[in-house]
C-alpha cells in the first residue's frame, strides 16, 4: 500500500532532495543578506523556516492526512483536524489528530537544516533530516548532507544505504579505549556546562572525541563506521529520528540510558560490543556531572 515503509521512504527522499537544494540555494542569499541588513542568526532562521515550509506544503499536497513535527514550527496535524500547515500547537493533540486524520497514523519528523552553525559558517556538514513514523515507530528515514549531496537512507527491516551502496553491519572496536566518539552540545548554557563535565570524564577513557555539529550526520557516520560511537544529551526527535533508524539498520544500538528509548535525556549510538561500556561510563559521568 501507499504507507509501506518503502513507499514512505521514496516520498521522504524526493522531498529531502528538494529541501537540500533549497537550503543550498538560500545559503548564498543568506550570506549576501548578512552584510546588508540582518543578523547572521536571523538569516539562518529564515532559511530554516523556508525549507521547513516547503516540505510541509509538499506533504500537505501529497499526504494531507499525515501529521508533521518540524523543528521550526512544531507539531502540525493533518488537514481534517482543522489546523493549517505550519501552525504550532500542543504536541500531543497534534499527534493524535494527525494520526486519526491519516488513518495510517503516519507522522513526519523534520529537521530542515541540522547543523545550522555549520550552515552559517560554510562548513560542509549540514543536512536535511526527514523521517516517517507509523504507529509511533520510525519506519523510514533519509539524511542528506546538503553541502555535498551525500545521502543516507533506511526503512524498517530494509537495511541502511549510503546512496546506492548498502552499508554492511558495523563491527567497530571492541574496547572503549579504542573508540572514536562523536558528541554535540545544546544551545542552553546550563546544559553545556554539564556536557563539558561529562566530556572531561570521558576523554581519558576513549581514543578521541569529535564534535562535527550535525547530530543527524553523526548518526550516519556511526552507521558507516567513520565514527565508532556517538552520544548526546538534550537531542530532540528531529535531530535523531532519521539518523537513528539509519544507524539501527546498520547494526548500531541506539538507545537512551538504563533501557529507556533514545530521547531528550540521552541518545547513545554504538556497535554492540561498545554500547554497554559506553552506556555505563555515561551513566556514571552523567550522574557525577551535576545538574
Ligand atoms: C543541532 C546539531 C548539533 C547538536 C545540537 C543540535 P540544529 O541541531 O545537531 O550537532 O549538538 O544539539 O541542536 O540546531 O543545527 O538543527
Amino acid at each position: 500500500g501507499a504507507s509501506t515503509p518503502g513507499a514512505l521512504l521514496e516520498i521522504a527522499v524526493g522531498l529531502a532532495r528538494e529541501a537540500a537544494a533549497t537550503a543550498r540555494r538560500l545559503r548564498a542569499e543568506a550570506i549576501a543578506d548578512v552584510e546588508t541588513k540582518s543578523t547572521a542568526t536571523d538569516v539562518v532562521t529564515a532559511a530554516d523556516k523556508a525549507v521547513e515550509r516547503q516540505v510541509i506544503e509538499a506533504l500537505r499536497r501529497l499526504r494531507p492526512g499525515d501529521g508533521v513535527l518540524g523543528e521550526e514550527y512544531g507539531e502540525a496535524a493533518g488537514e481534517t483536524s482543522g489546523s493549517a500547515a505550519g501552525e504550532k500547537h500542543g504536541g500531543a493533540a497534534g499527534e493524535e489528530h494527525g494520526a486519526a486524520a491519516g488513518g495510517g497514523a503516519v507522522r513526519w519528523i523534520l529537521d530542515p537544516i541540522d547543523g545550522t552553525v555549520n550552515y552559517l559558517y560554510g562548513l560542509p556538514q549540514y543536512a536535511v533530516s526527514l523521517a516517517a513514523e507509523a504507529g509511533g515507530e520510525v519506519v523510514a528515514g533519509v539524511v542528506i548532507n546538503a553541502a555535498t549531496g551525500d545521502e543516507w537512507t533506511a526503512y524498517l527491516g530494509g537495511g541502511a544505504y549510503r546512496g546506492e551502496r548498502r552499508l554492511r553491519k558495523v563491527t567497530g572496536p571492541v574496547e572503549l579505549s579504542q573508540t572514536l566518539v562523536g558528541t554535540g552540545f545544546g544551545y542552553d548554557a546550563r546544559r553545556r556546562a554539564h556536557q563539558g563535565r561529562v566530556l572531561a570524564g570521558l576523554i581519558t577513557r576513549v581514543r578521541d572525541i569529535r564534535r562535527f555539529g550535525a547530530a543527524a550526520l553523526d548518526l550516519c557516520a556511526v552507521a558507516e563506521g567513520t565514527l565508532d560511537a556517538y552520544f548526546e544529551k538534550g537531542l530532540n526527535p528531529w535531530d535523531h529520528a532519521a539518523g537513528g533508524l539509519i544507524a539501527r539498520e546498520a547494526g548500531v544500538i541506539v538507545a537512551g540510558l538504563d533501557g529507556a528509548p533514545p530521547g531528550l535525556d540521552m541518545v547513545v549510538a554504538a556497535p554492540p560490543a561498545i554500547f554497554q561500556p559506553l552506556h555505563d561510563a555515561l551513566v556514571e559521568l552523567d550522574a557525577a556531572g551535576g545538574p
